[in-house]
């Protein structure tokens, strides 16, 4: 499974990235926001530290606006994929910039027909968002089991990305229902590395070392 990291902060980014094993970002509107910075700076920012995949969402709402929108970030840098939301003006900019070979990310995916649709239109990612359906008391988990279910049937290239995870049993779980990418805070990433059997095992070693050998 690829892991990508869900924020605009460039601290955070850079530290991911120094962990060597971070596949690209995902950034939106809130996200962005919080860093008080221009958008287009940020995006140029992050693509010269992560060469990946890197995810700019418009803010648009109609095809038209989304089409010039999503070109305008796709300028930014190579590896710049443009997200759209699943909605039927998503859908169109989708299939227009999958025609014109711009990659697209298809966010606020919350049903399997949304990514089911996104595919046929020559999605490059689909982002079901799990914790959000597990706030409405539904398991998110099953969107993503669903969603692998329908693509593995037909053979749709789109890749899976699981967004909106808030913590590591999440993740776990995505890569067991088999999401292609996964994109969750750095927090999260770093409870990855993090057991406290790990760091008691560390100090016994070293203290019967120590015990031995002086
Ligand atoms: O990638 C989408 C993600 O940022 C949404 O996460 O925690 O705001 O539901 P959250």
């Amino acid at each position: 499974m690829q892991l990508y990291i869900d924020t605009a902060n460039l601290d955070e980014i850079k530290a991911a990235h120094d962990f060597g094993v971070l596949d690209g970002v995902t950034t939106n509107p809130t996200l962005i926001a919080k860093e008080k910075i221009d958008y287009s700076t940020r995006l140029a920012e992050i693509c010269r530290v992560v060469s990946g995949p890197v995810s700019a969402e418009v803010i648009a709402t109609d095809t038209k606006a989304m089409l010039a929108e999503g070109k305008r970030l796709a300028s930014i840098a190579p590896n710049i994929v443009v997200k759209l939301p699943s909605t039927v003006d998503g859908l169109r900019a989708c299939k227009a910039f999958s025609d014109q070979g711009i990659k697209t990310n298809m966010t606020l995916c919350f049903q399997s027909l949304q990514a089911w649709m996104v595919a046929k239109a020559g999605a490059f990612l689909v982002s079901p968002f799990i914790g959000r359906l597990d706030d409405i008391g539904e398991d998110g988990m099953n969107l993503i089991r669903d969603i692998r279910r329908v693509y593995d049937n037909y053979g749709y290239k789109t890749l899976v990305l699981a967004a909106s995870v808030r913590h590591s049993n999440h993740l776990l779980q995505c890569a067991l229902a088999g999401a292609d990418v996964a994109t969750c805070p750095f927090k999260v990433i770093q409870d990855c590395m993090k057991h406290p059997l790990t760091d008691q095992g560390i100090e016994r070693f070293l203290a019967d070392y120590k015990k031995a050998f002086g």
